[in-house]
């Protein structure tokens, strides 16, 4: 059964002309993508979007890098599609979880800086879905 999750490529990954290579692998690995757009992240979608993290240390910084520049978001439907883009982004820290040959793993040296955000679960990528693409028919 297929399903959709979001993918950000974070303002890092833009800015360091990743976006491409985001795509292509999401593409070469045989998820569809449903929707594409870039994006500036105002105040009020970063503190839904990272809404769990309110309270820990580093939100503030999470928050303003966020809307730092602009993101690209993309709608990637598939099979296990939430698993599949998360084992092509390797773990949360690009040195210390992810592992070489993922795209964090690749091209990431900090866990801020992690180049891009995929949903961590089914119930995180509804929610997420409705709040970065609302007009788009499940
Ligand atoms: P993301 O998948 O977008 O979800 C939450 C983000 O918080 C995560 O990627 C990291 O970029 C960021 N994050 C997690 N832990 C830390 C940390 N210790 N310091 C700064 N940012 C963090």
């Amino acid at each position: 059964m297929s399903e959709r999750t979001l993918v950000l490529v974070k303002p890092d990954g833009v800015e360091r002309g990743l976006v491409g290579e985001v795509i292509s692998r999401i593409e070469r690995k045989g998820l569809k993508l449903v929707a594409l757009e870039m994006r500036q992240v105002d105040r009020q979608l970063a503190e839904q979007h990272y809404a769990e993290h309110d309270g820990k240390p580093f939100f503030g910084s999470l928050l303003e890098f966020i809307m730092s520049g602009p993101v690209v978001a993309a709608v990637v439907e598939g099979p296990k599609a939430v698993a599949a883009f998360r084992q092509l982004a390797g773990g949360t820290d690009p040195v210390e979880k992810a592992e070489a040959g993922s795209l964090r793993g690749d091209y990431g040296l900090e866990v801020q800086y992690n180049l891009v955000h995929g949903s961590d679960s089914a119930e995180s990528a509804e929610r997420e879905l409705k709040l970065w693409f609302p007009d788009l028919a499940a």
